[in-house]
């Protein structure tokens, strides 16, 4: 078995997933909408071992990180070959920049070549999604539809002018990782059982938005999904929190832009960044704006990346971060 190398690309929800259907495999909840970014990536290489090993960034991982790699692997293997992962990660891990979609889209992509399993994109976003759900959205270039079914799908942006800028406000990994908080945040908020029945009708609402080309309804349901999916947050026991100051800063600013005409909406993840949506007209002064207010350490402009594909060499590139 020769090692196979593969790259995926992070991707950040416009329409959010937060919460995962009853039973085994990772199924979410409700569907999401996504858009692949080009700056940020995982390249992995999968080879034989005389035993599992996960090597992170040049360091090994063990204990949840490595079964985590290693329950996935079970998925997929024949008579449990024992194998070395290496990941580089140019996404700054755990901090709500979505390395574990990256990271499991590329694990998958890598996975279907070096076990000869022949899937296709659908198929293999369903594999993906097993590592991470959000990662079935990284096997698509551009923006991606996922299916409450579980897998995802390629949507056509043709009528839009995506960026994004990626507000980089702490250095911090963080405190709670999206898993244990959206699992917390559907046993006990009071709001959840309302962000779960009012989702479908926000992505469809936002697909039809990308399928008029409507820029304007895409950004407005972008903010209204985030701010819904951290509202649930909010109502959990404990509540769960990811905003930052610098994060609210970031948020009022972005508002006040648009009160001056400007096209631009932001959302957050399950971090203190945030990644602001716009057009490429406006990505100079957006950018040199956000890069003004007071503490923000880094401001990354990104637009729509590929989809996840196999390296014919093992060398690792080269990745801004
Ligand atoms: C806030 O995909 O990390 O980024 O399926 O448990 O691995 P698991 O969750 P994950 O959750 C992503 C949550 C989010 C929103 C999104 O990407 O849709």
């Amino acid at each position: 078995m020769q090692p196979v190398s593969a790259i995926a690309h992070a991707n950040i929800a416009l329409i959010k997933y937060w919460g995962k259907a009853p039973g085994d495999g990772n199924l979410p909840a409700t569907g999401s909408l996504s858009l692949t970014l080009d700056c940020f990536f995982t390249q992995t290489v999968i080879q034989k071992s005389n035993q599992d090993r996960f090597i992170l960034n040049g360091i090994e991982q063990t204990g949840e990180r490595l079964a985590r790699v290693q329950a996935f692997l079970d998925l997929v293997r024949v008579k449990k070959i024992a194998c070395e992962v290496i990941s580089e990660n140019h996404v700054p891990t755990q901090s709500g920049l979505a390395s574990s979609a990256s990271g499991f889209a590329a694990l998958a992509c890598a996975a279907n070549q070096f076990f000869a399993l022949g899937l296709d994109n659908r198929a293999l976003s369903e594999l993906a999604r097993r590592g991470s759900g959000s990662a079935a959205r990284s096997i698509f270039p551009g923006l991606a539809r996922m299916h409450r079914e579980g897998y995802a799908e390629g949507i056509d942006a043709r009528k839009l002018d995506l960026n994004m800028l990626v507000v980089h406000c702490s250095n911090l990994e963080k405190q709670v990782d999206s898993r244990t908080a959206m699992n917390l945040t559907a046993q006990t908020s009071a709001y959840y059982p309302e962000w779960i029945s009012s989702h479908q009708a926000d992505l469809d609402d936002a697909l039809k938005a990308v399928w008029h080309g409507d820029f304007k309804k895409l950004g407005e349901l972008t903010e209204y999904s985030t701010l819904k999916m951290h509202a649930s947050m909010l109502a959990a026991r404990p509540a769960i929190w990811y905003f930052e100051p610098l994060s609210w800063a970031v948020m009022n600013a972005v508002r006040d832009w648009r009160r001056q005409g400007l096209q631009a909406y932001f959302t957050l993840d399950a971090g203190p960044h945030v990644k602001v949506l716009c057009q490429s007209n406006d990505v100079g002064v957006l950018k040199t704006g956000l890069e003004k207010i007071p503490g923000v350490l880094k401001v990354q402009h990104a637009k729509p990346g590929p989809g996840a594909y196999l390296l014919a060499g093992h060398s690792f590139r080269e990745g801004r971060v």
